[in-house]
């Protein structure tokens, strides 16, 4: 039985077909694992999550106990999918991130345009970025050009002399990135990509319809709030707020004169964002802090404590939204998720704010034991694993070998089903 990284002895088998998202939260840090169908689809066969430390408002502030707390983590993971873990696909959240846009051009050398042409012409664009203190993350074509004749999605097989495109740019700072990398470097964990967290967040929740028609992601954590804005197909805007549903907890403690464990309770068991979607006449006993006293409470009151503080946060995302001047045309509304978005009354409290059709956000496009994961607090866990499921199978579609390889086992998976 082969020795795991840590020194100790689990049943494990490093396997190339597998991807793993590692959500490091503000409030929990979860990994994910999954395998890589010979369909191209995602299998989750494992899923590990421990409350976070050394963590605030998705900032790392205390290494040594975000280490063991990654090591925990991945020892779960890996003992429940049976495998060894070789790399991640990490996030970073939205508060520590920023988008710009750029343009960058190229000429052709034959008329028509190839895949090549367009891989060319996004490296390109990512050399002229000047990232000053930053490192880029991720180069994100919004559209393409051809002799200056815009609006192209995907210029492959067209033909002219000139390719330009117009793409975002997601960076964030050096110290962040550094910081990200020693922790995973001290739990001997490999990260094979740092991803934006909005976009993985996207990956797992948005449809197609969705991002064509225009839409606005909202992930509500503990510790922070990270929003994503979708148009034409393309993410056109992202950023974070420094406030998620820890601040509900604290403003409870606080309201309630509560310790914060009781407030954290509370807002989970009677908690309620919209005070008209509550009963009147309930009471709830609360604990009175520094003390064994139990006070009883109207429920009206933990409501009107979470209503402000839930409209604070949905209000501050909407100001941000309207200063991005993207705002406008998001015919497909807008949709929550991340645990907070857990609470009774978030979907209706946000159609009051943004005044825009709101669903809840849970994790698309897997299988396996997808009932795992099946919550908004791993939706960013999940959408990290998707993101490294596209990069497989992108690499392997630029690889003949590859290629070759998975078409028969697509296959083989073919024959199976015909003789089973
Ligand atoms: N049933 C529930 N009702 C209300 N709030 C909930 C519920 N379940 C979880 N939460 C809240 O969700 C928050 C944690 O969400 P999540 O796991 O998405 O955060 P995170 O990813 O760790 O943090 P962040 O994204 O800010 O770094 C906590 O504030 C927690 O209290
Ligand atoms: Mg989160």
């Amino acid at each position: 039985m082969p020795a795991d990284y840590r020194g100790e002895e689990v049943a494990v088998s490093k396997h190339s077909n597998q991807v793993v998202g590692l959500d490091i939260g503000s409030t929990k840090i979860s990994a994910v694992v999954g395998e890589v169908t010979p369909e191209g689809g995602l299998d989750i066969i494992g899923v590990g999550d421990r409350p976070a430390r050394g963590l605030r408002k998705g900032v790392i502030v205390d290494i040594d106990s975000a280490v063991e707390a990654i090591v925990k983590v991945m020892k779960d993971a890996e003992v429940m999918a049976g495998v060894g873990v070789d790399g991640v696909y990490v996030g970073i959240s939205g508060g520590q991130i920023a988008a710009s846009p750029i343009e960058g051009s190229l000429e052709l050398s034959t008329k028509e345009v190839t895949p090549r042409d367009v891989q060319q012409v996004m490296a390109t664009t990512r050399s002229l970025t000047l990232a000053g203190n930053a490192q880029i993350l991720h180069v994100l074509p919004v559209e393409f050009q051809l002799d200056g004749v815009g609006g192209i999605d995907n210029p492959t097989g067209m033909t002219g002399s000139k390719l330009g495109v117009w793409a975002q740019v997601i960076t964030a700072t050096g110290p962040a990135i550094n910081t990200l990398l020693r922790v995973l470097d001290l739990a001997k964990v490999e990260a094979r990509d740092i991803v934006a967290q909005p976009l993985a967040t996207a990956r797992a929740v948005l449809t197609e319809d969705e991002k064509n028609l225009g839409v606005v992601l909202i992930d509500i954590g503990g510790g922070s709030t990270d929003i994503a804005i979708y148009r034409s197909g393309t993410l056109k805007y992202v950023s974070g707020l420094m406030v998620g549903g820890n601040h509900i907890t604290h403003d409870l403690a606080v309201g309630l004169r509560t310790p914060v464990a009781e407030a954290e309770r509370l807002k989970k068991q009677y908690g309620c964002a919209l005070l008209t979607l509550m009963n009147a006449d309930d009471m709830v006993n609360v604990q009175v802090i520094g003390t064994k006293a139990i006070q009883p409470t109207p429920r009206k009151l933990l409501g009107e404590i979470i209503e402000c503080r839930v409209e604070e946060i949905f209000a501050l995302a909407l100001r941000q939204m309207q200063e991005s001047g993207v705002s406008e045309g998001l015919a497909a509304g807008v949709v929550i998720t991340g645990g907070a978005s857990i609470m009774p009354g978030m979907v209706e409290a946000a159609e009051v704010v943004f005044g825009l059709p709101v669903r809840h956000g849970l994790p698309l496009y897997i299988s396996g034991l997808a009932d795992l994961v099946n919550n908004p607090m791993y939706t960013t866990g999940v959408g990290l694993a998707l993101y490294g499921c596209d990069q497989l199978l992108a690499a392997e579609a630029a690889s003949p070998h590859h290629a070759g390889l998975r078409g028969a086992l697509r296959r083989m998976a073919a024959w199976f089903q015909n003789f089973s």
